[in-house]
């Protein structure tokens, strides 16, 4: 059996900053409210006048990964791209990243799981490695949701949460064994897939055609909807779940832990985890602050923008653990 490690990490958010100011213009909200709900003081909104897309958002951040990780196009054998808010219904955008990258005819694999996706993501890497199959895996996460989010009154309680951005990780192969990614942990469960969901358009319930036909204003079909409070209520207890089974199966305690690095979902959930492990303000990463939840690029920015700013040195603990939509939530244990 193989072992995988990190070897680069990269990110990139667009340029345009939306501040809790900015939507309380055009919408029934307040800095107050949204900072003392959610933490988030600003977000990032890519230009419309820009053309920035998913893929190429994850094109920026893998192409940061890559020269971090020291790694050229030939070196990539396959791609995982894990997003919400992809280019097209079909294909994903893990293709369209393959052929801006020139990764000649690699794999690539496209994950939906939401703000469980980089998790998700990260895991599949990790057992291709494993198995001997690859030697370096691609894995991005990416998001463009400020183009489908109900940006008025209505659409408050989710629209002031989401931005946008993207994350990228190399997984390489690595004979070190106790080193790289010790573990990953997946769960779901679909009882509350609805929850926070966006479910048109889809082939189960509303396609285009019966959101044209029905030509109604009203349709909040192809918006986000978040049962905020369950959300909340189920993401304190998988996360802490989740990050207990990781610690459990590699025999460690919770005070081996050097960083948590926690899907940046809410401020508050984090600050609950801290808690709950007894961790310093130092050994917990969050920038929901500056970039909101930016779903499934969260943790792969936090995760660059972390080793950037030297907060991860080789042989830490790191934690990453995520909960979101479908309910899907995961760990992954990583000796640096
Ligand atoms: N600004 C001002 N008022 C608002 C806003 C807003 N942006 N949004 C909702 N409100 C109002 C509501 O209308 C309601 O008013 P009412 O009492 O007059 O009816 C009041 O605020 C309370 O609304 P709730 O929805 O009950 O607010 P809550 O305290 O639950 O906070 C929040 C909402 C912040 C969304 C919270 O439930 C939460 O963080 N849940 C977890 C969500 C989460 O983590 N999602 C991401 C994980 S999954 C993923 O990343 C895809």
């Amino acid at each position: 059996m193989y072992h995988s490690r990190i070897s680069g990490v990269g990110y990139y958010v667009p340029e345009r900053i939306v501040t809790n100011h900015d939507l309380a213009k055009i919408m029934d909200t307040s800095d107050e409210w949204i900072q003392e709900r959610t933490g988030i003081q600003r977000r990032r909104h890519v230009d419309p006048k820009d053309g920035e897309t998913t893929s190429g958002m994850g094109v920026k951040a893998a192409r940061m990964a890559m020269a971090d990780a020291g790694k050229s196009a030939s070196d990539i054998d396959f791609v995982v791209f894990a997003t919400l808010s992809p280019d097209y219904y079909f294909p994903g955008p893990g293709v369209t990243l393959q052929e801006a990258l020139g990764l000649e005819t690699v794999g690539a694999l496209d994950v939906r799981n939401q703000c469980s996706g980089f998790i998700y993501a990260l895991s599949v890497a990790d057992q291709f490695i494993k198995t001997g199959m690859y030697q370096n895996v691609l894995v991005v996460g990416a998001e463009l949701q400020s183009k489908g989010l109900d940006m008025t009154t209505r659409g408050r309680n989710v629209s002031v949460i989401f931005g946008d951005g993207a994350g990228a990780v190399v997984l390489s192969r690595d004979d070190r064994s106790g080193f790289g990614i010790l573990s990953t942990h997946l769960h779901a469960e679909g009882s509350w897939a609805k929850e926070l969901s966006v479910i048109a358009p889809g082939m189960g319930q509303r396609w285009v055609t019966d959101i044209l036909a029905d030509n109604n204003p009203l349709d909040e079909s192809y918006f986000p909807y978040m049962n905020g409070q369950l959300v909340f209520k189920n993401a304190v207890v998988r996360f802490e779940e989740v990050i207990r089974e990781a610690l459990a199966a590699n025999e460690l305690s919770q005070s081996a832990i050097d960083l948590l690095i926690p899907h940046q979902a809410n401020l508050r959930i984090a600050q609950f985890i801290q808690k709950k492990f007894q961790l310093s303000d130092d050994q917990v990463y969050n920038n929901i602050m500056e970039y909101g939840n930016t779903t499934a690029a969260s943790i792969p920015i936090a995760l660059a923008e972390a080793h950037q700013k030297g907060k991860i040195k080789e042989g830490d603990l790191v934690v990453l653990a995520a909960f979101g939509s479908g309910f899907t939530w995961g760990s992954a244990l990583i000796r640096w």
